[in-house]
């Protein structure tokens, strides 16, 4: 039987992503601040195996090499964040020259090795004194965000045209302020809805700032969009599957789309929303050049409120394959999600800024053999091929992550990277899916 071959569009960008914290290191060198993450890392049982992110990939002082395994795999265009302490150590005032120079030559050799660089400006690491200040829960942060992006606009945007203001603000907000299971590790719902609405604010307030300072550029926020399913038809867990889609992916596309935040989701929490004032809501709504969506799983939904006897029987069960996290391997949910975003939303355009799996990786003979890597991606960049061929507008993909690298609370412990990392000698070693995607990229298509 022929396979069938999944050919993209010829102007699609290939990728792969990082960010700041979980690859740079020298957490406290040239001048760099102190981040909510140096903090939650060197605070005692946050994060597994005590690890941190002062070293992490040492990317700080390897860049340059990193740039050529960068051209190596035939990488179109690369994405990473920046380091707010390394601009700003204290969050707003006083500039770091030498932090605005390290993203200078990172640009300047991207761009001379043909990859273009997309810039996300807030990848989780807020400077710890706008945290000692309250951090998201605060409006003063949303300002001195827009005062961020202007300088690093300003000194970038001549070479780089592609801007995410934040990536995935459901985590910063939820899991950092409700959660507490990331940095500043609190647990308050108040909080969270707080911080919430802050970021999404800082996002509309710093986009006019970028266009204004970066000629022709393109300007866009990426969400962690999970697809969301009731384990049966019951109206509980369809309820409790309304409730966590609401929260995950309405709660932040609603608003960003100038529909405000849903009402349904406002009355759950309960929260009262003072914090919203004239002209916010409108604010958040600037018109977007594009949506980043970061896509790993499926989320099923079993509601608590009722013994699960009384409950109807499931009718949607999990695959029985799952990724180191624990994660569902549901390849299908990336195209229904990006379907709903064009019948529901229609953004002008979509990139999948984060995709890709952890697994065990093991090096033997100076080699990483990762077949179930390889097919993760492969697969769900069938199905995005897929949802271009129905006429959504995906215009290219980022693989999560260029690098294995500092994966948030569960440290080291998780390897996502297209690249194995030695963390003893900072070796590096393309894995096989690596070798795999350079290919997809040099022919345009998966088959
Ligand atoms: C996303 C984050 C990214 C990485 C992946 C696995 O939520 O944006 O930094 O940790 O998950």
């Amino acid at each position: 039987m022929d396979k069938k071959l999944f050919q993209f569009p010829k102007d699609f960008v290939w990728g792969a992503a990082t960010a700041s914290y979980q690859i740079e290191g020298a957490w406290n060198e040239d001048g760099k601040g102190e981040s909510i993450w140096d903090r939650f890392s060197h605070t005692p049982g946050k994060i597994d195996n005590a690890d941190t992110g002062d070293v992490a990939c040492d990317h700080y002082h390897h860049w340059a090499d990193d740039i050529k395994l960068m051209k190596e795999l035939g990488l179109q265009a690369y994405r990473f964040s920046v380091a707010w302490p390394r601009i700003f150590p204290n969050g707003r005032g006083v500039i770091n020259q030498v932090g605005l120079d390290f993203y200078n030559r990172l640009v300047d050799c991207l761009l001379k090795e043909n990859i273009e660089p997309y810039l996300t400006l807030y990848h989780w690491d807020l400077p710890q004194s706008l945290e000692d200040e309250s951090g998201w829960t605060a409006r003063t942060t949303a300002e001195a965000f827009v005062e961020y992006a202007d300088i690093v606009s300003r000194t970038l945007g001549d070479r780089v045209k592609k801007w995410t203001t934040f990536n995935e603000p459901f985590v910063s907000a939820f899991v950092g302020y409700e959660e507490g299971r990331h940095a500043p590790g609190h647990t308050d719902l108040h909080e969270a809805v707080c911080a919430s609405h802050h970021l999404l604010l800082a996002h509309g307030w710093a986009a006019p700032v970028i266009r204004a300072n970066s000629a022709d550029s393109q300007v866009g926020i990426t969400l962690n969009l999970h697809t969301v399913e009731p384990a049966s038809p019951s109206v509980e867990d369809s309820l409790s599957a309304r409730f966590h889609d609401g929260r995950i992916n309405r709660w932040f596309l609603d608003p960003i789309s100038g529909r405000g935040y849903p009402q349904d989701i406002v009355e759950t929490f309960g929260v009262k929303m003072e914090f919203i004032q004239d002209r916010d809501l409108e604010q958040i709504a600037v018109p977007l050049d594009f949506l980043g969506m970061n896509y790993y799983l499926r989320q099923i939904e079993r509601s608590s409120a009722i013994p699960e006897s009384k409950n109807q029987p499931r009718t949607v069960f999990r695959t029985d394959e799952t990724t180191e996290m624990g994660w569902e391997v549901y390849p299908e949910g990336i195209y229904n999600m990006l379907l709903r975003l064009k019948v529901d939303y229609d953004f002008p355009a979509i990139y999948i800024t984060e995709n890709g799996a952890a697994y065990k990786d093991e090096v033997a003979a100076d080699q990483v053999h990762d077949p179930k890597r390889l097919s993760y991606i492969k697969r769900h960049l069938e199905q995005v091929s897929k949802a271009i061929e129905v006429g959504v507008p995906v215009k290219g993909y980022f693989a999560w992550s260029l690098f294995d690298n500092f994966e948030w609370a569960y440290g080291y412990s998780k390897r996502f990277g297209l690249i194995y990392v030695d963390y003893q000698t900072q070796k590096r070693i393309i894995k096989s899916s690596a070798k795999w995607y350079q290919q997809v990229i040099r022919q345009n298509s998966v088959d």
